[in-house]
């Protein structure tokens, strides 16, 4: 500008003027200075060019803890986790940030307590107009329950593909089954056959047959249930429902398992009384509770098992009480859950599928399984079924 031009611009803005515009700016400065003095959801900072604090908002004490006239003159590192220091973290930060004007990252920082929390941190590298570095402008972000929902999301999709992964080796495990299954019926019931056409009388060989075909016939009821549970939600599952007694169908499954409870070496008891009629998928309601049997067998330590079939209240129930191994408090939420297991894998094999398969069935059906046990004092397990009105006089459905 021109001195002539100077004195123009004097005379257009006369002296109290001058004063006003630099009392505004002033103002205009103290209430920027209150502004982030306040802001209580951003750690809004300074550093000196050296990276040592030279400002500290109430968000910043909030955020981590130290009170201003805790941290101003320490250097910034104290935010950061051992390891970054060593790594140089926080003056590799600096230097971007005084070469680029601007640093961003996400990363754990500390707190005054040494707890950690998930960061998002813009450096900012503040300079005079002539391109003087006077020191950095922080602002930090607590990211901490978006990265633990993030998180959370990510285990649960990591769960859901495992379950998932083995769900299909099962069933295709199970595909693969069926054909050398087919087989072993279709040879087992030739050889009987055969052995009739040819008159054979040695009694140990017609009932070694008999097993053999009765055993093939049950591998495939097996895996035909693994086929329709596995892959099913409980609320789709078809059922191919008749009267049928529920009592009789429990003595019928513990009659096919006698050389199973003989091994298990537990001696098992049904407690008499009277049917107990529901309408229900037999094949289903077998495979519910030999699953139910099977359990109490493994982990029922040689010690008696009792069953029990009631009918009340329009509902029928059948119950099972072992006195082995016992279940402990903190794996009974997640019992039924597919693949859920609560025994030393090393001394008790299993998928952790017969209490899933056990729910599904007795869902299906409009029913529920309920368990009690203790660790160390054995378990009840319980179904129960909608029952066949007058389930209790009706004696005439079939087992
Ligand atoms: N009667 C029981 N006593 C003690 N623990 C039991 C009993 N029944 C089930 N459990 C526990 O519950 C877990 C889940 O049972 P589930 O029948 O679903 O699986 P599994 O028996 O391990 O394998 P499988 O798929 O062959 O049945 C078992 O691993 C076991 O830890
Ligand atoms: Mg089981």
């Amino acid at each position: 500008m021109t001195e002539a031009g100077k004195e123009r611009a004097a005379k257009a803005e006369p002296r109290g003027d001058r004063d006003g515009a630099a009392q505004r700016q002033r103002l205009r400065e103290g209430a920027l200075q209150l502004f982030v003095e306040s802001v209580r959801d951003y750690a809004l900072f300074m550093l000196d060019p050296g990276g040592r604090i030279a400002t500290w908002n109430a968000g910043a004490e909030r955020m981590k803890g130290w009170r201003a006239e805790e941290i101003v003159g320490q250097h910034f590192s104290a935010f950061y986790p051992a390891e970054e220091i060593a790594r140089g973290k926080p003056e590799h930060e600096l230097e971007v940030a005084a070469r680029e004007g601007r640093f961003e990252d996400e990363g754990w920082r500390l707190r005054k307590d040494g707890s950690r929390f998930w960061a998002n941190v813009v450096i900012t590298a503040v300079r005079t107009r002539e391109g003087e570095l006077i020191g950095f402008g922080k602002v930090t972000r607590d990211l901490t329950q978006r990265k633990r929902a993030e998180e959370d999301r990510l285990a649960m999709v990591a769960q859901e593909e495992g379950l998932r992964a083995r769900e299909e080796l099962l069933v295709v495990a199970a595909h693969e089954l069926r054909t050398p299954i087919a087989a072993l019926q279709l040879h087992a019931d030739l050889v009987r056959r055969t052995a009739e056409r040819e008159g054979v009388t040695n009694d140990r060989l017609v009932d070694r047959l008999a097993r053999l075909q009765h055993s093939a016939t049950r591998l495939s009821r097996l895996v035909d249930a693994v086929l329709r549970v596995a892959t099913l939600e409980p609320g789709r599952i078809e059922l191919a429902r008749q009267r049928l007694d529920l009592r009789a169908l429990v003595e019928r499954v513990v009659e096919e398992h006698r050389a199973e409870i003989a091994t298990a070496g537990c001696a098992v008891r049904l407690e008499p009384g009277p049917p107990a009629v529901v309408s229900g998928d037999r094949h289903l309601l077998q495979v519910l509770l030999e699953n139910l049997l099977a359990n109490a067998l493994k982990y029922g330590d040689r010690q008696p098992i009792q069953l029990r079939v009631a009918a009340r209240g329009g509902r029928a129930a059948v119950s099972i009480t072992d006195r082995g191994i016992g279940i402990a408090a903190e794996r009974l939420p997640a019992l039924f859950d597919r693949f859920s297991r609560a025994a030393a894998p090393r001394h008790y094999g299993g998928l952790g599928l017969g209490l899933w398969t056990v729910r599904a069935i007795a869902e299906a059906h409009g029913g529920s399984v309920r368990v009690a046990s203790e660790a160390g004092h054995g378990a009840t397990f319980e179904v129960e079924l909608p029952a066949e009105v007058g389930a209790e006089a009706h004696a005439g459905a079939s087992p």
